[in-house]
């Protein structure tokens, strides 16, 4: 017993000895860590298979790359490392994000391989296939109906296409109906509105399932909320198109048939912009852009 403290004692200063020497395994293991990390919270929005990630930065499991961008991490010191005052202060992942803030914990681990000068770490063979079952795991989590739907949603940019091109064609028939001023053209317009009303309902309905799964930050925030609505409007709006269409006899000269022919117009144009609107959420705003 009375050599219990002074043991305590050389046991503490032995182990901060081994602490304090920076021994170069432990800056592996943090970057390996650091790798597991954002492989579990960041990788959905800046992974290296992402067509766009999001604001530009896409490897960050490349850990070499990221720890040499000099506006995401100065070398040894935290503080003034953008990546990690991000992470600290729940900035990324970010509230949209489908996965939880990192915990203090992780934080720290972040941290202190930055300390440590943000060393690389070598990829070990077999890390991905050890990153797999995690990831089939958390999939496993979400009930099957809650996946069921995810997968039905992912059925909107397909869809879409149905009302986009059915409407610009039912203005099509009703320019040679007006060119030619026969009124069997407008049996055709008929049967392409009515579709398209059709065609436009369900991808609007899969575009909310969709939107709901997804999760967009930053610019994309405010394109999926106008694309949302531009796009539920463009659906109701289709639905109107059809109704003209459909109730009266609308021969051709008579208000009726102006009417409709305005709506059509109308139609094609919200069913432009939204799509428009709908692809700049993959592809960005500039994607028309010729450079
Ligand atoms: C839900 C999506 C999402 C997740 C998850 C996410 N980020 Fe981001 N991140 C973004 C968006 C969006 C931007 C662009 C913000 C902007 O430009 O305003 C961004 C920007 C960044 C930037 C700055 C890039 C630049 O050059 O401007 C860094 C660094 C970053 N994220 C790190 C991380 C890290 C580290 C994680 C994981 C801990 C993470 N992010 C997780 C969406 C995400």
């Amino acid at each position: 017993m009375k050599f219990f403290l002074p043991l305590t004692v050389l046991l503490l200063a032995l182990a901060s000895f081994v602490r304090a020497a920076d021994d170069p395994a432990e800056g592996v293991k943090a970057a390996t860590k650091v790798r597991e990390i954002f492989e579990a919270k960041c990788l959905d929005c800046h992974g290296p298979e992402l067509p766009r990630p999001k604001g530009k930065f896409g490897y960050v499991l490349d850990l070499k790359r990221v720890a040499d961008n000099p506006d995401y991490i100065e070398r040894g010191k935290p503080d003034k490392s953008d990546l990690f005052k991000m992470v600290e202060d729940d900035e990324m992942p970010g509230e949209d994000a489908n996965v939880p803030p990192l915990t203090r914990d992780e934080k720290d681990i972040v941290k202190r391989w930055i300390e440590l000068g943000a060393p690389d770490a070598p990829q070990v063979a077999g890390e991905t296939t050890s990153a797999a079952p995690k990831t089939a795991e958390a999939k496993q989590l979400m009930p099957f109906w809650k996946r069921l739907l995810r997968y039905i949603g992912r059925m909107h940019p397909v869809s879409t296409h149905f009302p986009v091109a059915l409407m610009f064609v039912a203005v099509f028939a009703e320019g040679i109906a007006w060119w030619t001023r026969r009124d069997s053209w407008l049996q055709t317009v008929r049967f392409l509105v009515v579709l398209a009303a059709l065609g436009a309902i369900s991808a609007a309905a899969l575009g909310w399932i969709n939107a709901y799964f997804a999760s967009y930050v930053g610019q994309a925030a405010p394109i999926l909320k106008w694309h949302r609505w531009l796009g539920t409007g463009t659906a109701i709006w289709a639905v109107v198109c059809a109704a003209l269409a459909m109730i009266h006899e609308c021969r051709e000269g008579t208000t009726e048939r102006q009417r409709l022919r305005g709506a059509l117009l109308l139609g094609a144009f919200l069913v432009g912009v939204s799509g428009f609107l709908g692809s700049a959420l993959i592809y960005g705003l500039d994607h028309y852009a010729w450079n």
